[in-house]
């Protein structure tokens, strides 16, 4: 990747940028930029998407950090070119996020990316989400994310056992949440999940919502 940390790609608006990642803002652009060329490149990231990865992508995924508690020992899984999880990185130095995903290409990606941003508080794990050895190497956690990743019964199925007693999945969702909910109720039950409770994330008014279904552990 080009050396661009002194003159940022456009944003469509650097105030907002700046207010959700604060001293870090300058370390969002840097992601931004290894979205838009090298994700790019190496087909993780379709070229459509390009313009539209602070809006749909990068700040979308931050949306999660609503639900994230001080301090949380987060996984995010199935997280691609590290989404959600690296934006909720960058926007909460508080919270450690371990980004869980089987593809070399995808992991190697996601290694380059937090050793050039220097990110300590990410960790990558190469392995699908419900493997035995992924499962005993990454111990429990607080939170378990995911975005884009599977039905929410499948997710429950591959998330609950990687949430400490007490804690939550929090699956983003779009439109089809409640759905899903209603639907894959007794694959949730299954799982270990409690109730599943729809949050809605970010402003209301927003043209197309993003929802976290949080299902907490049993
Ligand atoms: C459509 S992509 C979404 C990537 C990212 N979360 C996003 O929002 O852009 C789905 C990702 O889930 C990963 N995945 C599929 N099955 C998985 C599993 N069992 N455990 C962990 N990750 C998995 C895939 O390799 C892929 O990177």
């Amino acid at each position: 990747m080009t050396d661009h940390e002194n003159a940022p790609l456009p944003s469509p608006d650097d105030s907002l940028i700046a207010d959700t990642f604060g001293e870090r803002a300058q370390l969002a652009h840097r992601y931004h930029q290894w979205l838009a060329e090298e994700a790019t490149v190496r087909g993780l990231i379709g070229p459509r998407e390009v313009p539209k990865l602070w809006d749909r992508h990068i700040l979308n995924s931050v949306l999660v950090s609503e639900v994230i508690p001080d301090d949380a020992r987060v996984a995010d899984i199935g997280s691609g070119a590290g989404l959600p999880g690296i934006p909720l990185a960058l926007a909460r130095p508080d919270v450690h996020v371990t980004l869980i995903e089987p593809l070399l290409r995808r992991t190697t990606f996601l290694n380059e990316v937090v050793e050039d941003l220097g990110l300590d508080n990410v960790t990558v794990v190469r392995g699908r989400a419900e493997d035995k050895a992924v499962l005993e190497s990454v111990g429990k956690f607080d939170v378990v994310t995911s975005r884009a990743v599977a039905p929410l019964g499948k997710l429950a199925k591959w998330s609950l056992p990687l949430v400490k007693r007490g804690g939550v999945m929090a699956a983003l969702k779009g439109s089809s949440a409640q759905e899903e909910i209603a639907r894959d109720a007794k694959d949730i039950k299954k799982a270990g999940g409690g109730a599943a409770a729809i949050v809605e994330l970010g402003d209301s008014t927003d043209a197309t919502p993003t929802y976290a279904v949080h299902i907490r552990k049993r």
